[in-house]
């Protein structure tokens, strides 16, 4: 594949775990790439590498400990250092994931619409990421995935056969799925209420599922035709089922929760005050809360109040991520994953040239912003 813009990302610690490191590169010579560590109950990790863009999974590591990692690949080598997350308090009860910004069916990328793939693989590179991404979450052990908006590019029929498909390829995998701005950005409806043959619905106000240790709610806070959102017509209700619910809850929308009235980075979400007066209306519910955003192709996290919030990036663009959640009795932890899949990350290691290279640093976000681990305040226990 022809690249321009930035470098081919560097061997790097992408993903953190209570017990497991995810290692990324973006281009490293054909033959085996091996990780090992001094820690005594680490597990070396190999893989027999094509060549280019790859990633490996060391596991068998102790929580909240610091390692050093020496990464060998044909004709190099590598030092790298991660910290595991501790683990939430508790016993682990569940376990989820999200993806959002699928857009199915598009074509090109970057702000001049200019970068098309130009690998030969025949099928279209965003279904092949949220393909792969869907396919390691559930090897990661994801119970449910949470598919916040954007999984379409244009509210138009052919790409919902994309969407139609993707969901078909997991019949047995629970699903719930909200639109964004790209799934209702034609003049006249055309979003189906149901996704394919098994009929998965498209939440067009609020629903909630529950899963031990956690409540999902999900909620539909698009605008037809705008790309900001609003809390106008589901923000009562989401805070309802918030409210109710006997056990903490993840909040699931497309737009983020801006903190000023004007967006301080594009794409403009939902704007404040109506956005901080729903956190702090949430902040003062007796439950745990969490919320969760895509729509910005970006990773971040922040807290308001007792709040956790988090955005996370695309399946389709670099760096081209799912989420997975680990729900304790005591807490939450959230990773931030790259899709591993070779025939994805040769097309998000090329997408990190979007915005002359710009976009390379903006959108994977700070790591402790990425895998982070929420315990309950108070230490809080919920079985
Ligand atoms: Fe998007
Ligand atoms: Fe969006």
């Amino acid at each position: 594949m022809i690249r321009f813009g930035p470098e081919a990302s560097p061997p790097q610690v992408w993903a953190v775990e209570d017990d497991a490191v995810q290692i990324c590169w973006g281009d490293l010579p054909p033959g085996p790439v091996t990780a090992t560590t001094g820690a005594g109950d680490a597990r070396p990790a190999a893989v027999d590498h094509g060549g280019g863009p790859g990633s490996l999974d060391l596991t068998g590591l102790s929580p909240a400990t610091a390692v050093t990692i020496e990464l060998r690949w044909t004709g190099g080598r590598a030092e790298l250092s991660a910290t595991t997350l501790p683990a939430p308090p508790g016993q682990p009860l569940t376990r989820f994931a999200t993806i959002s910004d699928l857009h199915l069916g598009a074509v090109t990328w970057g702000a001049l619409r200019t970068m098309a793939d130009r690998s030969d693989h025949p099928v279209p590179h965003p279904y092949r990421c949220a393909s792969a991404a869907v396919a390691e979450a559930v090897a990661w052990g994801a119970s449910l995935l949470v598919i916040k908006g954007d999984a379409v590019h244009h509210e138009r029929p052919e790409h919902f056969e994309h969407l139609a498909r993707l969901v078909d390829e997991f019949p047995e995998l629970p699903m719930v799925l909200i639109p964004g701005n790209h799934d209702v950005d034609a003049r006249a409806e055309v979003i189906p209420t149901t996704i394919g043959d098994r009929r998965l619905p498209y939440i067009r106000a609020v629903d909630h599922v529950d899963l031990p240790g956690v409540r999902i709610v999900a909620a539909d806070t698009t605008v037809r035709g705008r790309g900001v959102g609003t809390l106008d017509r589901v923000g009562p209700a989401i805070e309802a089922r918030v409210a109710e619910s006997d056990r903490p809850s993840f909040v699931a929308i497309h737009q983020q929760l801006q903190r000023a009235r004007l967006p301080r980075y594009w794409p403009a979400g939902i704007a404040a005050p109506a956005s901080t007066a729903f956190l702090d209306r949430l902040d003062r519910l007796d439950g745990p809360v969490t919320v969760s955003s895509g729509h910005s192709h970006r990773n971040r996290s922040r807290r308001h109040g007792s709040v956790l919030l988090t955005e996370v990036a695309s399946t389709k663009d670099w760096p081209g991520v799912w989420a997975g959640y680990a729900v304790h009795e005591g807490g939450i932890r959230q990773v931030v994953r790259r899709i591993a899949a070779p025939a994805a990350m040769d097309w998000t290691e090329y997408s990190r040239g979007a915005l002359f290279g710009l976009w390379s640093h903006w959108s994977p976000g700070p790591l402790d912003q990425r895998c982070l681990t929420n315990a309950w305040a108070g230490d809080r226990s919920y079985a």
